[in-house]
């Protein structure tokens, strides 16, 4: 291959702002397929979820080629980046391995949290950036408001800018011009040691790890010893070539290329993102400079409804781990709930994907515990630890003090939603350490706050006071002292350790009282009374009570036929399965979710 007719670029993006139909609309441009199957409507969207939520979760790479004005076939390697916070290292991975970046603005909506958050990240990697404008088809669409905030937000220019319907597919071409025109060829060169960067992996079941790479130097080939150099393993290259639509088998991929290799290596687990291929012989001296580790923020455990599913689980959660490496966990017991998992989550959505997995391609019922942060706690006998899960908070007599992880959130929003913006930041014990007049319009506004409240509710409050205008990001600064309690749920008097929280002392009366509603609104009436209490260690903060009543599901077809009845029966025999029995009370999988819910 000839790499002065190699392009590596990504598109970056605010979420919902078109990069996953841009990219579609390459390919199809690209012919490498002819017709849409109407079930794949986004062909580089593979997993269901991601399809159903309308984003993108894994990055994944494409080789297109294209034919230039000027003659010449090009080899343009997109690399899909996702949009959501929770998966941003993606984004810095994806970006690690191109020389351009589309940063692609919806018409409509103008300049974003995420679209300064991406440019910013795309500066610091040096990458040149082509602004797009996407949706032109739109009635709304402003495109002078949006080239104003290219020039005066993004500091770009507005004649590089290119317009664009990723929808009918207007100002595509002139895209692949501008693509082939302001982005570098890639600047490696063959004849050095090899040093390719590891920026993505995925687990196939026929053919093991699949590595993703870009080669900065040298030639990755079929049959040579290579080694990963951080983990320092060595491995015979069985096979490399390009995405397409799928793997296209080659000899060798060579400086400035993307494609994949595939060697031994088992599990994912196996292989660090962000670290640097190299051969056996003539090895490179130094790695590439990888990346940022991946670092979980949410904790939560995960139990089987029915106890008897465990070793279901068990290797249910040992397959998304193939293929997840930012996935962590290990074992976990709960008295009410039995053997499970403490897991680690990127964020709120990872931790949503995770469940609807398990549930869905698994077939298995789970309950999630209450999620947390990390803590660190201070005791007084001068030892620091590290909590982050309710049931290991030490007695609180012992402990000096507690500090909880803190983030600086930047909003934009439009100047009218301001004063509601503030009162909601506060409300989550934000401090405010900015307010900037972008435009005559829109104002960022910076927050320092917990990770905790940001994690929770905050966002779909925020699009709520925002009615939807206002988009955020956020940055994790370090930990602050904190006034942190144990708060104990108990159902007749039995603490339903699952249920148990890690709350700011001066949020724990409100939210006490919220997981009580919430839990009567979710526990059916049963036998007898039951009584549902949040307790701070001795002191009761908040009761509900649920009434007795007795439910006879055949009362309705006495005489009737007896295949009715024994329907009913097993119907109810189902829900059963459903939920967990805590001392005397039966308590419903819906329970335990409806208390991780925000409002
Ligand atoms: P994530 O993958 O979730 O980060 O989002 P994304 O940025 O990839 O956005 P996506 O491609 O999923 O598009 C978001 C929505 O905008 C979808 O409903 C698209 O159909 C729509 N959309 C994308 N491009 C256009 C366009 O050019 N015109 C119009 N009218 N709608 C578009």
């Amino acid at each position: 291959a000839d790499s002065t007719l190699t392009r590596n670029f990504c598109i970056i993006a605010h979420i919902d702002h078109g990069k996953s139909t841009l990219a579609d609309r390459f390919i199809e441009k690209a012919k490498l397929y002819v017709s849409r199957g109407p079930a794949q409507d986004q062909i580089l969207d593979t997993m269901d979820i991601e399809r159903e939520r309308g984003i993108t979760i894994k990055s994944q790479a494409v080789t297109i080629p294209y034919t230039a004005k000027d003659g010449k076939t090009y080899e343009l390697n997109l690399v899909d980046t996702p949009g959501h916070v929770d998966f941003s290292y993606e984004v810095s991975r994806a970006i690690s391995s191109c020389e351009g970046a589309l940063l692609v603005i919806d018409a409509s909506q103008g300049v974003e949290a995420q679209t300064l958050a991406n440019l910013y990240m795309a500066m610091e990697h040096n990458l040149t950036i082509i602004p797009v404008i996407n949706k032109i088809d739109l009635p709304s669409a402003d495109i002078d408001a949006c080239l104003h905030q290219i020039d005066h937000d993004l500091g770009l220019e507005p004649e590089e800018t290119v317009l664009v319907s990723a929808k009918t597919g207007a100002g595509v071409d002139e895209l692949f011009e501008a693509i082939v025109k302001q982005i570098n060829p890639p600047e490696g060169k063959d004849s050095l040691p090899l040093q390719a960067l590891i920026f993505d992996s995925h687990y196939d079941a026929y053919r093991g790890v699949i590595v993703h790479c870009r080669v900065f130097n040298g030639i990755l080939e079929v049959g040579s010893e290579v080694r990963f150099m951080h983990t320092d393993t060595p491995y015979k290259v069985e096979e490399v070539g390009f995405f397409q639509l799928g793997l296209v088998k080659t000899d060798a991929l060579h400086a400035g290329d993307v494609g994949y290799v595939i060697t031994g290596v088992k599990t994912i687990s196996d292989v660090r993102v962000g670290d640097t291929i190299t051969t056996v012989k003539n090895a490179a001296k130094n790695p590439l400079p990888g990346f940022k580790d991946v670092k979980p923020v949410v904790f939560s455990s995960i139990y089987p409804v029915d106890t008897n599913d465990y070793e279901e689980l068990v290797s249910a959660i040992e397959r998304l781990k193939l293929n997840d490496a930012s996935l962590i966990y290990e074992k976990d017991s709960s008295a009410a709930l039995g053997f499970g998992f403490r897991c680690g989550f990127l964020g709120m959505l990872h931790l949503e994907v995770v469940q609807e997995r398990i549930e869905r391609e698994f077939g298995l019922s789970i309950v999630f515990t209450s999620p947390s942060v990390k803590y660190i706690v201070h005791m007084k006998n001068g030892d620091v630890i590290n909590i982050d899960n309710p049931l290991e908070y030490p007695d609180p007599m012992r402990v000096e003090y507690a500090e909880e992880p803190f983030i600086q959130a930047n909003i934009i929003t439009p100047s009218q939603f301001v004063g509601s913006l503030i009162t909601l930041c506060m409300e989550k014990r934000g401090v405010q350490v900015g307010m900037n007049y972008l435009d005559e319009k829109r104002v960022e506004l910076l927050y320092e706050m917990p990770l905790s409240e940001v994690l929770f509710e905050f966002y779909d409050r925020m699009k709520s006071v925002s009615r939807g205008y206002a988009s955020f990001d956020y940055q994790l600064i370090g930990y602050k002292r904190t006034d942190l309690v144990r708060m104990d749920i108990l159902v007749n008097g039995e603490p339903v350790d699952a249920l148990s929280q890690l709350v700011f002392r001066g949020s724990s009366q409100l939210r006490g009282k919220q997981v009580c509603e919430r839990l009567k609104g979710e526990i059916p009436r049963q036998q007898y009374k039951i009584a549902i209490q949040a307790a701070i260690g001795g002191t009761i903060v908040s009761r509900e009570t649920i009434n007795a009543f007795r439910k006879d599901v055949t009362a309705k077809c006495y005489g009737g036929d007896i295949s009715r009845k024994r329907k009913l029966l097993e119907k109810q025999k189902e829900g059963k399965k459903r939920m967990k029995m805590v001392g005397n009370v039966e308590i419903p999988q819906s329970a335990f979710l409806a208390v991780l819910k925000s409002d």
